[in-house]
């Protein structure tokens, strides 16, 4: 790849090929939720549990995208994207995640994959985003060790029905968000909170990575990769021991955990014993199944984590309490960078940082942002447009971090926007609106924001335009 340089008017070029898409997730979008054979998922049954999400909403229609993907399809077209990572709902093709596949399901997906082949879109298929059927939930979920071999069978479906078709394989997005949202604090599906649960869902979903690596390498010959959320971590003040110690165990919790093992092959030392599985659990060639060869890494970036001096028994504002449990120590939300609509701090140059360091412990690698994005107040103005001007600001200061981080060597092939569409934003519901594309959910209409004019813009152009001095009101 060739190194970005600034352009005359002081744009950041991307290499020549850089890999341009939009993401979305299957039960973030599909709707469909149990026609054509497609059993419940975890996320069916959890989010029409009273209490689990926001207004009682479900995926159940969603975008309807399962009936309307052509438009999306052409929207994408539109906007000149040459990617699309879109996932894979697992009970579709498995409706109890054993045994034979459900035609149905696969003729929906064969239809995608041809309709993006037709606009010459290259798919970048995720197996695993969190749609885990709910027979596997009732038989423990990834808190046991089979639904990791379940999952390599589900892959090899995949790969034999659709190898031909699909660019790239993400296996599993965001274990982390998994194992701790969904077995550890129970806002997610399945809504457990069982330590030893999110433990052992830590070392299956690793397992479930590795095994449907393995299966997927003599079927397809697609790149195959995971998508990890991973945070920089962030000290304010002097460094002094405590907080040094918090950022090292913070790190190995949210990042280590699953970085280390799928690059390295072992868990990291700086973890606390209870998040890791315990030896038991940890078959002897389990690490190496872990450690399979990858042809990339994806990269989910939202924001960083800031830790200071503090104590958690007398939070004061901005301050709270650090998940390392270091005394002395809080996490802390600067009041200096902007928040968004999910309380998720703005910091564009924790994704450069991310990038370079990323690259840095696995030479050579590539890596693609495969989630990017903020949530905002969008709404449709009294002129029929959706003028999202905060997702602009964040997008074009993103990816000039990303261009500046291919500059100083950062290994990066691509860039998905999360999300093409407002979607079900998981236990928000439809209230957190993500997508570049407005979806008005009463008609289905779709609206494209500012902010897919503006992406479209940098993505024909492949290179983004210099980050003005002052934005515009
Ligand atoms: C990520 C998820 C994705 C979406 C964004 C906002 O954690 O992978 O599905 O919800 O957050």
């Amino acid at each position: 790849m060739t190194e970005p340089a600034p352009g005359a008017d002081g744009a950041l070029a991307f290499p020549d090929g850089f890999v341009w898409g939009a993401a979305t997730a299957a039960y973030q979008i599909e709707g469909a939720a149990s026609i054509d054979g497609k059993g419940p998922s975890v996320w069916d049954t959890f989010s029409h549990a009273p209490g689990n999400v926001r207004g009682g909403d479900t995926g159940d229609i969603a975008c309807d995208s399962y009936h309307r993907y052509r438009e999306d399809v052409a929207l994408m077209a539109s906007l000149g994207l040459n990617a699309y990572r879109f996932s894979i709902s697992w009970p579709r093709v498995q409706p109890g995640g054993r045994g034979p596949a459900n035609s149905k399901g696969l003729d929906y997906y064969r239809a995608l994959l041809d309709e993006l082949g037709e606009h010459g879109i290259a798919p970048t298929v995720t197996l695993y985003h969190w749609d885990l059927p709910q027979e596997l939930q009732d038989d423990g979920g990834w808190a046991v060790r089979d639904t990791a071999q379940r999952f390599a069978e589900y892959a090899a479906i995949c790969g034999e029905a659709f190898g031909d078709r699909v660019a790239r394989w993400i296996t599993v997005n965001e274990p982390q968000v998994v194992a701790n949202n969904g077995y550890r604090h129970g806002q997610h599906a399945p809504g457990l909170r069982d330590a030893a649960a999110a433990a052992a869902a830590t070392h299956h979903l690793l397992l479930g990575h590795g095994l449907a690596t393995q299966a997927l390498r003599g079927l397809s010959t697609a790149e195959v990769g995971i998508t990890l959320d991973l945070h920089p971590i962030r000290v304010l003040g002097d460094g002094r021991d405590a907080v040094e110690s918090a950022r090292l165990i913070t790190d190995a919790m949210v990042n280590g955990i699953f970085l280390d093992p799928v690059l390295h092959g072992r868990y990291p030392v700086h973890a606390p014993e209870a998040m890791l599985p315990p030896p038991a659990l940890v078959g002897d060639t389990d690490l190496e199944i872990i450690q399979q060869p990858l042809d990339f890494l994806g990269v989910n970036y939202y924001s960083p984590i800031f830790l200071g001096a503090g104590d958690p028994d007398d939070l004061r504002r901005n301050q709270e309490r650090a998940r390392s449990a270091v005394p002395g120590v809080v996490e802390y939300l600067p009041d200096w960078l902007e928040r968004t609509t999910m309380d998720w701090l703005v910091d564009a140059s924790g994704l450069r940082d991310l990038l370079l360091d990323v690259s840095k412990q696995a030479p050579g690698l590539p890596l693609y942002v495969t989630e990017n994005g903020r949530a905002a107040e969008d709404y449709v103005n009294p002129q029929g447009e959706v003028d999202d001007i905060e997702r602009v600001r964040y997008l074009h200061t993103h990816l000039e971090a990303a261009a500046r981080a291919i500059d100083d060597g950062a290994n990066l092939a691509g860039y998905f926007v999360w999300s093409l569409l407002d979607n079900f934003e998981w236990a928000w519901g439809y209230q957190k609106r993500f997508g570049v594309v407005f979806v008005d959910f009463g008609t289905q209409r779709r609206i494209p924001k500012s902010s897919a004019r503006f992406y479209s813009d940098v993505v024909r152009a492949n290179a983004v335009p210099p980050v003005p001095a002052a934005w515009p009101r």
